[in-house]
């Protein structure tokens, strides 16, 4: 089983990322780490912030000479150079109003609440007239640690042929056409991270427009993985659905609130007929040079997204969500004021005008993390080559249950 928390704040000295139970003999370096952060750094109507931090995840336990070590834990630690080099309220900088320390100077405490953010059950909930204390853990900074995490999972999962690629479909409502087959390269280059040029224009200058009236934008992201066996997951109890976990996984990230497999909420419209994937006979099953099947139980389409009851049925994994505008505008919203409950206006702390590209990112981080849960729940494994040695031998056993005309 693999285990994974983050800790950390926006503001504070920085951010951790705990992993454990991944088998020993995953190669993993900083370098590979640090190109996931950077892609989830990128975007275009992203804040101030992403040109003070240029994030590192430094691996502190866990990797020995570029290789998991024997059931070893792997801590990461993220420093947020804001913290460091940047000044909070009141001008003073983030070391005074981040100290863990009591400080003789008050900081000003934030008293109008944000709508659409933690803060107003957060202040209730965890008793404190200080809502800086519910948002700098509620941020969407914690979810760097999330991409680290994610960036060795990935490195886990490419041992056994899978990639996981995101990519914009909508944004404030600027629709992208989605190709049969998506160029992934020419997709991380598009600054909206969209496969469709010319969507991209547009959703730039809807981001443009968004902020000339101090307003933000949501839309739509595309989550794809490939090369994944059919079998992960399992039908026999609800929380243990593969479909459960990605939606939880999925839909924990900051300002998603709908998630969809495959064609998801269009299936309402279709009859029966149109919509399930009928499986090629075994005549149209293709082989790779080594005698193996390339898929066994292929299908002529994938409305459902790579999943059936609960596992995956071998075809590409197809998750979509849908992720709300910024709450914090630059003109902000009414709001009220948390100690006397009179009408003010929102907080207002430095904002992104739009995320939906860097959510792409972090739902990636999101999908690997579970999916490599999912590949040791069913190939476990305390060396790589032993969790290898087992998905190969399960391989060899799929197909026509025919001895006969096995691959
Ligand atoms: C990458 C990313 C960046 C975000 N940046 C901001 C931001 O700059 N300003 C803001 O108000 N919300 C931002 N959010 C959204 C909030 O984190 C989120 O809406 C808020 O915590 C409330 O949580 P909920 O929408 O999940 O209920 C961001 C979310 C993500 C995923």
């Amino acid at each position: 089983m693999l285990r994974f928390l983050t800790a950390g704040e926006s503001h504070g000295p920085g951010l951790v990322a705990l992993l454990e139970g991944l088998p020993a003999g995953v190669p993993i370096t900083e370098a590979v780490i640090r190109e996931d952060l950077a892609r989830r750094q990128a975007g275009y109507g992203r804040g101030g912030r992403m040109k003070i931090e240029t994030d590192y995840a430094v691996l502190q336990t866990g990797v020995r000479h570029g290789h998991t070590m024997a059931g070893a834990p792997i801590a990461m630690l993220i420093e947020n150079r804001d913290h460091t080099t940047g000044n909070g309220p009141d001008g003073k900088p983030w070391t005074h109003t981040m100290n863990n320390e009591p400080v003789e100077d008050e900081v000003t405490p934030i008293h109008r609440l944000r709508p659409g953010h933690a803060d107003t059950a957060g202040i209730n909930k965890y008793n404190t007239e200080d809502a800086r204390d519910i948002l700098e853990r509620s941020s969407a900074r914690e979810s760097t640690s999330r991409v680290a995490a994610g960036a060795i999972c990935r490195a886990f999962l490419r041992e056994f042929g899978v990639e996981v690629h995101s990519h914009v479909l909508n944004i404030g409502g600027v629709q992208a056409a989605r190709p049969e087959v998506i160029d992934w390269a020419a997709t991380e280059l598009s600054e909206v991270r969209c496969s469709d040029p010319i969507a991209t224009e547009a959703m730039k200058q809807a981001i443009d427009d968004a902020r000339e009236a101090g307003d933000s934008l949501g839309g739509v992201v595309e989550i794809v993985a490939t090369g994944l066996p059919i079998g992960l997951g399992t039908h026999v109890q609800w929380d243990l659905k593969l479909s459960t976990k990605l939606m939880a996984s999925v839909g924990s990230v900051n300002a998603v609130k709908g998630v969809e497999f495959g064609e998801g909420f269009e299936l309402a419209d279709l009859r029966g007929s149109l919509v399930h994937d009928v499986i090629k006979p075994l005549d149209e099953w293709e082989k790779n040079p080594d005698g193996s099947w390339v898929q066994p139980w292929p299908r002529r389409s994938n409305k459902a997204g790579g999943l059936e009851g609960g596992m995956t049925n071998g075809e590409p994994l197809i998750i979509r969500a849908v992720v709300k505008p910024i709450a914090t505008i630059i003109n902000p919203l009414p709001s009220v004021d948390l100690t006397t409950g009179d009408l003010e206006q929102a907080h207002y702390e430095r904002s992104d005008i739009t995320f939906v590209p860097t959510c792409g990112v972090i739902g990636e981080a999101m999908v690997m993390i579970t999916l490599a849960d999912a590949f040791l729940e069913k190939f476990g494994g305390d060396h790589i080559d032993e969790t290898k040695r087992n998905y190969k031998a399960y391989m060899a056993t799929l197909g026509p249950k025919h001895t006969s005309v096995k691959a």
